[in-house]
């Protein structure tokens, strides 16, 4: 069923349908440090800001719908700018079927293209379906930030982990 996903590189045409997806997760308030997704005109900056800037973003999309997102943000700072920070989501009927892995997969090949030298992400401690999907693509963990999100009145601790090109 996933082979009939694509995953591509974002264009503006996506930008609802990324704005969708990102909600649908947002919503959940599990998984992600944004509780919904913001406004239309800031997600269309966003994407316009990384298509322009060559920030490695891909969207996968089932017969036109986008189903998931994973970008990779290069550091703004010159001293920062090997490095790429990664986000990604997929809505919940698309789980657990390895389009996760496609689409990761995909977006550190991109960013590896882009010549960036290290990816960093940061996960709740407790998605542990992440950070299993982050391990085994070869991501290493790099230290634990206490209570960093809250969340309803709970706190949690976010991993910080990282891949190095070599
Ligand atoms: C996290 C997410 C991107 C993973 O994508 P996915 O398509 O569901 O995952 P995949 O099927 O590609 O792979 C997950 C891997 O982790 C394994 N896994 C799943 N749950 C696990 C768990 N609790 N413990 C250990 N391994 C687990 C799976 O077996 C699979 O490994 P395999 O490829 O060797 O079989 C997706 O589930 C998602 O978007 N979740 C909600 C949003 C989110 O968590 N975003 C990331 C924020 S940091």
């Amino acid at each position: 069923m996933t082979s009939d996903i694509i995953i591509e590189p974002i264009e503006e045409k996506h930008v609802e349908g990324f704005r969708k997806a990102l909600d649908i997760v947002a919503r959940e308030r599990k998984y992600l440090v944004f509780l919904e997704a913001p406004p239309v005109e800031v997600m269309l900056s966003f994407v316009r800001d990384n298509i322009a800037s060559g920030h490695p973003h891909m969207v996968a999309v089932d017969d036109g719908k986008v189903v998931g997102w994973c970008d990779i943000r290069r550091g703004a700072r010159d001293a920062q700018a090997h490095c790429g920070v990664l986000g990604m989501g997929i809505i919940p009927d698309y789980r657990d079927r390895g389009l996760g892995r496609k689409l990761i997969l995909a977006t550190i090949e991109a960013a590896r293209v882009a010549g960036m030298h290290r990816v960093e992400l940061h996960a709740h401690a407790d998605n542990l379906r992440a950070i299993a999907l982050y391990e085994k693509v070869g991501f290493r963990h790099e230290g634990l930030a206490r209570d960093a999100i809250r969340i309803d009145g709970r706190y949690m601790d976010s991993v910080l982990m990282a891949m190095i090109f070599e």
